[in-house]
């Protein structure tokens, strides 16, 4: 690929050619104009491979270049996956804990969210050419009928919560890309909202990269141009298709000027792309997957995890005590949660493997019960070529299994069963008709029956020992869409002795092969397949049995949370609580003993009714793929908790501020609680969270004390000391919020917002200074709906720091400002 002039080609490029550009080619590239050597760049999601720990737990650390160093990781793990555009990050709000994608944003706080965006950013974009993708502007909060929700949001909540994260990004980033939202934003679809897109992100913020939709969000032609959206993701397009497209631009409908204005966008991103030097349709490698990445994945990890209870130090663990690992988050790593964010990560370290590392032996194990509602990924329990290697051995053929000659395309080994095909290309398949023949062995740990599930958008005949004991092809019947469609296949149970190993194979026709009428609009693809397994027995008897494991030893270790089945993108959480019988599991242990710390691997709160009986609390978030190794870290003191929540854990969800408006009505979701999201809400309504946000101990006791605030130029400069008081080096995090003026009455304001922080190390029995500065405008002002401004009002506002929201010794001094202004831009 080489370099190339933008403009020049522009005057090169036919009307045609150009309306090519506009979307892109297939699912992840942009359309190539091999006339003029234009070549094509690649996005992905992800990207894949590397698994870094997910949004909350991210905001959690409270580390920007540490969150910086994430972005360098994901750029270079692109580099290897020949990838020249990252489609993140995620910064909506969650204004609740119900959120299916809040996982997979930073926080509730719309700073946090801004300055944990731009770090990203940075980090993404320090590769020369790598391109960093913020999304879904704006107002994608929830994912109840994302496509045509009507978030209904007053002026001053746009610009204060939801717009602002976007804003800081620019000021602190500036992201080669943006993508649109799904939903609309007071009445009109964002992927064709010239008020925000063109007036406000483009005009007000003078940002000049590229808008992209989100995969299948633009509704429209004529105005999503118009609204200088520049690219229709993925191709091949829906509205922008070429005859369409000729047709407005022959009869002028959309504007030549415009056409060129979208197309110079997408040039310059390719342009851009050219520049790092990744070749155009690049093979994908796993070479990034080494000790260098795996240590940096567990430095992002391990500063995510958040100590919310340590009573009578129950915390760390000496080596020397006998501990179990219960529960159902204990053998899986929950990495990510569901959906575009989540992953085929290179490897997935669980609670159990990251403490039987710090053990001479293996701890004992009890599941405790089950939360897997789709059961467990059948291809990481098995074998192939007799056992000698892990995972399954897949066959690509052109003709399904009982043709006389079949063509093999590919083959390889795949430790999952479980996956998406909708963007598998391979040129031998044109029109994404294929046949693949999985096979391999399986051999049980433990005797005993198991459901084996089957289900796909395609056809899945399963056979056991040569036999066919599962049909997902005659028959088949549709599921209520979850993220797309799926069969509702079968689920049968079969009896397996530990000391046989039996034969599988699984043979899937692809996505064309589906036999059930869909309504979506857009091609299946490969189609997607799920074949999954998990032991039969009853959460009475899992319980049972973790209650005996439970009285054997000093401490437990019980691992709850929720999986990427509850936390997914395309639907919301029914509720807060912890799924399955996870409640009455902790109540049954903590009943043999009292010596209890939850490990909760969750993106978003869970409801802890136990919370006053246990000892120790542990939130471990989605943490990518060194989960398990940074949790044990935390637990055995070779490193000492500093994260601090991004969000607040309210006691119900009855509590949280947007409790009654998270849904679609008939299409429309109403932000009631206007700008009092998160906090802002708990404090205002005195509503005491379980655990508030800012909040997380530390091995360690820090003191902050001489606060000074002055004002200097255009900034607010804040500086503290931190004393270390405890026994171990430790990091902290200072918090600086401010306070309206008493006196305000124009608007109704928070009693306390965000506005600046820093993670600093100390060592035991050190101080250190800490200075926090923040522009003036960032710190005083609210948005001014009237006139359509920022509004720095006059008047006596109070600096507050502390070390979380709601510490006991919140430190606070004034601020003081003589004169209203007014303010636009960035
Ligand atoms: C998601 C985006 C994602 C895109 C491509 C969409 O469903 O909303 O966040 O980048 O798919 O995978």
């Amino acid at each position: 690929m080489s370099d190339f002039n933008v403009e020049e080609l522009l005057l090169q490029l036919t009307t045609k050619e150009k309306a090519k550009l506009l979307s892109l080619k297939d699912f992840w590239h942009t359309a190539d104009i091999p006339r003029l050597s234009i070549p094509s760049l690649r996005f992905s999601d992800g990207p894949n491979g590397v698994r870094v720990t997910a949004g909350t737990g991210l905001g959690a650390t409270f580390n920007t270049e540490l969150l910086t160093r994430a972005g360098e990781l994901m750029s270079l793990e692109a580099k290897h996956k020949g990838v020249h555009v990252i489609l993140g990050p995620t910064c909506n709000i969650q204004r609740g804990p119900l959120g299916g994608r809040g996982f997979e944003s930073f926080s509730e706080d719309p700073l946090l969210s801004g300055l944990a965006s731009a770090a990203i950013i940075n980090g993404i974009q320090a590769t020369e050419g790598m391109s960093a993708t913020i999304k879904h502007f704006v107002g994608n909060d929830l994912e109840d009928e994302r496509n045509f929700v009507n978030s209904i949001i007053t002026e001053r909540a746009l610009r204060e919560i939801y717009l602002l994260p976007f804003q800081l990004a620019v000021k602190y980033s500036n992201p080669a890309c943006f993508m649109t939202a799904y939903n609309k934003v007071n009445g009109v679809h964002v992927s064709q909202s010239k008020r925000l897109l063109q007036e406000i992100v483009r005009d007000e913020w003078e940002w000049d990269g590229l808008l992209m939709s989100d995969w299948f969000g633009v509704y429209s032609l004529k105005e999503s141009l118009d609204a200088s959206l520049d690219l229709e993701c993925p191709g091949e397009a829906i509205m922008r298709k070429p005859e369409p497209m000729k047709h407005a631009i022959s009869n002028r409908e959309v504007n030549l000027n415009v056409i060129d204005e979208r197309v110079r966008h997408v040039l310059e991103l390719i342009k851009r792309g050219v520049s790092t030097g990744i070749p155009e349709n690049a093979p994908e490698d796993d070479l990034n997957n080494t000790p260098e990445t795996s240590a940096k994945l567990l430095e992002v990890a391990r500063e995510a995890v958040v100590l919310l209870k340590n009573e009578g130090n129950i915390l760390p663990l000496s080596k020397k005590e006998t501990v179990a690992v219960i529960g159902p988050s204990g053998k899986i790593g929950r990495i990510n949660g569901g959906g575009s964010a989540s992953l085929n990560a290179y490897y997935n370290v669980s609670i159990f493997d990251g403490v039987s590392k710090k053990l001479e032996k293996e701890p004992p194990f009890a599941l405790g019960c089950s939360i897997d509602e789709n059961l467990y990924d059948f291809g990481k329990f098995v074998t192939h070529e007799n056992g000698a290697k892990k995972g399954a051995y897949y066959k690509i053929y052109k003709e399904p299994a009982d043709a006389a000659n079949r063509t093999l395309v590919e083959e390889f080994a795949l430790d999952s069963t479980k996956y998406w095909l909708f963007d598998y290309k391979n040129p031998a398949f044109p029109d994404d008709l294929f046949y693949m023949d999985i096979e391999g062995e399986f051999t049980p740990e433990v005797s005993g029956e198991y459901n084996i599930h089957v289900s796909c958008v395609g056809t899945t005949l399963f056979y056991l020992d040569d036999e066919m004991v599962i049909d997902d092809k005659t028959n088949q019947k549709l599921a209520p869409p979850k993220l797309g469609s799926s069969s509702v296949g079968d689920t049968k149970a079969f009896y397996f002795d530990a000391s046989k190993s039996y034969k599988f194979k699984i043979l899937f026709g692809s996505g064309p092969t589906f036999t059930c009428p869909t309504d979506e609009i857009f091609a299946h693809g490969g189609g997607s397949l799920e074949v999954t397994i998990d032991k039969k027995d009853t959460d009475e008897n899992r319980i049972k049995e973790a209650v005996e494991l439970a009285s054997t030893v000093d401490k437990v270790i019980l691992c709850t949370g929720t999986s990427a089945d509850y936390e997914s993108e395309g639907f919301d959480r029914k509720h807060m609580d912890l799924p399955g019988a996870q409640d009455e599991l902790i109540e049954a242990v903590l009943a043999v003993n009292p010596n209890v710390i939850i490990v909760n691997q969750s993106g978003t709160p869970v409801t802890m009714p136990w919370a006053d009986k246990v000892k120790g609390i542990v939130q471990g978030w989605f943490n990518g793929c060194e989960s398990g190794n940074a949790i044990a870290d935390v637990l055995y003191n070779d490193y000492n908790p500093s994260g601090k929540l991004s969000l607040t854990f309210p006691k119900r969800v009855e509590d949280n501020p947007a409790f009654l408006t998270f849904k679609s009505n008939n299409g429309e979701c109403i932000y009631g609680e206007d700008v009092f999201v998160g906090y802002r809400f708990y404090e205002k309504t005195k509503t005491e969270p379980l655990f508030a946000f800012g909040y997380g101990l530390s091995y360690t006791d820090f003191k902050i004390e001489n606060l000074s605030v002055e004002l200097k130029g255009e900034d607010v400069v804040v500086s503290v000391d931190v004393t270390n008081t405890g026994s171990f080096a430790g990091q902290e995090v200072v918090q600086f919020y401010v306070a309206p003026p008493k006196t305000t009455t124009i608007v109704e304001r928070p009693l306390k917002e965000l506005k600046g922080f820093k993670k600093v190390a100390i060592e035991a029995g050190a101080t250190v200074k800490v200075t926090v500065e923040v522009p003036i405008k960032y710190s005083c002002s609210y948005y001014d709906s009237e006139r359509q401004r920022w509004a720095i009002e006059a008047g006596d506002y109070t600096a507050i720091v502390g070390n979380s929201s709601d510490s006991a010794d919140l430190l606070t001094a004034p601020i003081s400002i003589d004169k209203t202004s007014y303010w636009t831009g960035i």
